[in-house]
């Protein structure tokens, strides 16, 4: 008799959370999703994934809640754990700094501890962020036309020294590092992803965080928006999808991968300055953008270009979706669904 596996997704009716929900549950695990919904789009997510056939559970809870999450554990016996949820934009995390410690850093602190206490085997892998890396001040830059370009090097490996900048570089650098020390010290199977720019359908952007859906939001509902800087800053872009897939392939060669760290991003292929980011949409939308220019964010990179072939090597991925046809497909996500997606509450400041 072939068992079915259970993942539990902390997090799994956001943005990427409902991405890997509805993949695990395609695959014919039991998805056990535990999330407080507090973020914007959470509650269409949920609705959204509930209409799905498959296995599907809900769980409303907080992961600051250590003992409910232990319940959890202990009622699901999870095979894999996906930790996604956490607060995750730095201006809330400027605002209120312990919130943001107490979801991100003691939230983790608590799934990990969890696995300990539970004597769990199950492979889990932690969603951190290319903020880990800090400013990066000291890379030499060329400035082109139209974006930023790396002069000496082709993307940020794994070995670039961690520099935690903001509250929620900080949170989320010490959930990465306590994921990583949780396999040294007390060997359970953990990995880090060090994520950069991922964008996809469900994704409810935000002025402050998911910054290609919040400018596809503006476009569509013809908001202006503002560009913090000179709008050449510029990011690899990864499209949800190739995260996901990414995800599976760290779970099932986690011998390998698990004690380990993996920048994950689109590499130097799939990378967008805001204005190569606004050419593409106005040319799928026939819409112009209205724009207006604000100073330059608080440890905002002026360019963060993920080296990927860490991932490449341990365990075969590369990125498939183009940013092109990515954007393209997000875009046609938000137009299918625009009355939710503004209801949802994306331009509420
Ligand atoms: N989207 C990106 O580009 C990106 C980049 C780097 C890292 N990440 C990381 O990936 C993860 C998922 O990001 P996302 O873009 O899907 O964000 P998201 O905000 O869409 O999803 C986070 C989910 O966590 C839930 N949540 C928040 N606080 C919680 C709490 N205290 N207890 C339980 N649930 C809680 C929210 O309701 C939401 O459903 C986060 O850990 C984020 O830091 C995302």
């Amino acid at each position: 008799m072939v068992m079915t596996k259970t993942i539990l997704i902390t997090g799994g009716a956001g943005f990427i959370g409902t991405n890997a929900s509805i993949f695990y549950v395609k695959k014919g695990f039991r998805v056990v999703v535990y999330d407080n919904l507090s973020r914007v789009g959470a509650k269409e997510n949920l609705a959204w994934l509930k209409k799905q056939k498959g296995s599907f559970l809900f769980v409303k809870g907080d992961v600051r809640d250590d003992k409910k999450l232990l319940a959890v554990f202990k009622k699901y016996r999870p095979d894999r754990v996906l930790h996604l949820a956490a607060q995750v934009t730095m201006v809330t995390s400027i605002t209120n700094p312990r919130e943001d410690f107490e979801i991100n850093a003691l939230g983790t602190f608590n799934v990990l501890e969890v696995l300990r206490k539970t004597k769990s085997k199950a492979a889990a892998l932690y969603s951190s962020t290319n903020k880990v890396y800090g400013e990066l001040t000291a890379l030499p830059v060329a400035e082109k036309e139209r974006r930023y370009e790396y002069r000496a090097i082709a993307g940020i490996d794994e070995s670039f020294p961690l520099d935690f900048h903001g509250p929620y570089g900080c949170s989320k650098g010490c959930g990465d590092q306590y994921f990583l020390d949780y396999a040294r010290i007390f060997g359970l199977r953990t990995v880090v992803f060090r994520q950069s720019g991922i964008y996809g359908p469900h994704q409810f952007g935000i002025e402050e965080q998911g910054w290609i859906a919040w400018f596809c939001n503006a476009l569509l509902f013809q908001k202006p928006v503002t560009i913090f800087g000179n709008g050449k800053q510029v990011r690899d872009v990864l499209f949800v999808d190739d995260l996901v897939r990414a995800y599976d392939l760290a779970f099932s060669h986690i011998a390998v991968t698990k004690g380990n760290v993996y920048n994950v991003g689109g590499g130097r292929n799939h990378s967008l300055s805001l204005w190569e980011l606004f050419a593409i949409l106005e040319g799928i939308s026939g819409k112009k953008f209205r724009y207006s220019f604000g100073p330059w964010r608080a440890g905002d990179q002026k360019i963060y270009i993920s080296d990927i072939s860490k991932a490449q090597r341990d365990f075969g991925w590369a990125p498939r979706v183009s940013a092109k046809e990515g954007v393209r497909r997000l875009y046609a996500w938000i137009v299918q669904n625009d009355a939710m997606v503004k209801k949802a509450g994306v331009f509420r400041t």
